[in-house]
């Protein structure tokens, strides 16, 4: 377990995985210019990888693809082949690509908006960061300043939140290949932001490089499992994925741009330009939902929104409070600054979800440090070693712990939230 990680997007719904396969298990096939996608020397020639194999059969209602790799992959020379997983890593996502077909077939769906749509790929055409992600000799001197444990955190920040990067760059590529002839704009606008993720991962990689490490992105590509999501799930983790990792980022970049001193390394200045392309990835994200009104509109819906909601607010906070040395090391208080943006995602989601959690409740936050009491408890008990059969024992009044911490928060009054045709106005409120 990497005990020491971060990842910059939080979203990574890491404790609540419903469905997991090997990239070899689901078939999913190697890319073929794996090589390419490891690193490339700026961010505008960091390469794509080919689509996937398709050679698929139907199994269970999920698209299965045959396995392709015949001998165990390595990765490249040099490069690091492989993360410290652990529940809280993020994730790569496949999904039912048959149902989100249907989904987006306009024959199929009266309420896809093309209007909406062909706006939003305009937006993404323009490409306003084409050339945002442009290194200077100012990233290598920096890190070559950093040692010891802040070099090592600064090493784990970036490899996390590379993965996290490329995970959207996998899934959004393979939509924008399967809906090609369903919706071509659909497709566009995902392979378009395939594109944005390709840049964010390439760059995190590249600085990597500053610290004698890359990434082989081909190569996890090709070995490591893969977590299944229907559409729906796509959708909700996806959108909060995309909106957490905004609030992430203009946070740190505002924190950092007030106080300069704690800027130790020049990536935090690129984040201000950055964050705009997941805020556009969110709000397709929104669009789509709203095109998808079944996914919104009943007492389902509302269950799963807080569910979502939940599984990513508490994985991002279990995730950071075991992390503060980074946090603390460019100026910031890790729990207010989770809790910032916490709050913030929170209330943009409630622009669309139809219930959200409250977080802005005190007890909210309590719930939460109590967790991560428990997450260190379950933790140390893992560390400890010896005999298994005891360390079970041990484990179960805490797991048993956890989980009723965690119904606690998803039973706590809700927000009532969202609406498909809202006005700038809107203000959630609590339910009765
Ligand atoms: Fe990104
Ligand atoms: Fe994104």
């Amino acid at each position: 377990m990497a005990s020491s990680t971060v990842a910059l997007r939080a979203g990574s719904l890491a404790s609540f995985q419903v469905v997991e396969r090997s990239a070899s298990q689901t078939g999913r096939s190697a890319p073929c210019c794996s090589r390419a996608l490891a690193l490339k020397s700026s961010a505008s020639s960091f390469a794509a990888p080919a689509s996937f194999g398709v050679a698929a059969s139907k199994r269970n209602g999920v698209m299965m693809m045959a396995a392709a790799a015949a001998e165990a992959p390595k990765p490249r020379k040099g490069a690091k082949g492989e993360i410290d997983e652990s529940l809280l890593t993020p994730r790569f996502y496949t999904t039912d690509f048959d149902e989100m077909e249907q989904l987006f077939n306009k024959e199929i769906n009266p309420n896809l908006n093309d209007e909406e749509f062909v706006s939003l790929l305009q937006e993404f055409a323009a490409d306003y960061n084409q050339t945002h992600f442009v290194r200077s000799s100012e990233f290598k001197a920096a890190a070559d300043k950093l040692e010891g444990p802040t070099r090592k955190i600064f090493v784990e920040f970036l490899e996390r939140s590379c993965t996290a990067e490329f995970s959207g760059f996998l899934l959004y590529k393979e939509l924008g290949r399967r809906l090609k002839k369903t919706n071509p704009v659909i497709a566009e606008i995902f392979t378009l932001m395939s594109r944005d993720e390709a840049r964010h991962a390439g760059f995190l990689n590249k600085a990597l490089s500053d610290f004698n490490l890359a990434l082989d992105l081909g190569f996890l590509t090709k070995t490591r499992k893969y977590t299944f999501f229907k559409p729906k799930f796509i959708f909700y983790a996806t959108y909060l994925s995309e909106k957490i990792g905004y609030w992430r980022y203009i946070t740190i970049y505002r924190h950092l741009k007030e106080n300069p001193d704690k800027q130790l390394y020049p990536i935090f200045k690129k984040f201000e330009n950055w964050c705009q392309d997941e805020n556009r990835h969110g709000d397709f994200f929104s669009a789509l939902l709203k095109s998808t009104p079944q996914f919104l509109n009943d007492w389902k819906a509302k269950l799963w929104s807080r569910f979502f909601c939940l599984s990513v607010y508490v994985t991002m906070y279990l995730n950071d409070t075991q992390r503060t040395g980074f946090y603390e090391s460019i100026g910031l208080n890790t729990r207010d600054f989770d809790m910032h943006v916490i709050i913030e995602t929170n209330r943009t989601t409630a622009r669309i979800f139809p219930a959200v959690l409250d977080v802005e409740n005190p007890k909210f936050q309590q719930g939460l440090d109590r967790l991560c009491i428990l997450n260190e408890k379950l933790l140390s008990i893992k560390r400890s070693g010896g005999n298994q059969f005891v360390q079970n024992v041990k484990l179960i009044p805490v797991i048993a712990g956890f989980a009723s911490e965690l119904l606690g928060l998803f039973l706590m009054r809700p927000v009532e939230a969202g609406s498909t045709d809202m006005g700038s106005s809107f203000e959630p409120s609590l339910t009765y």
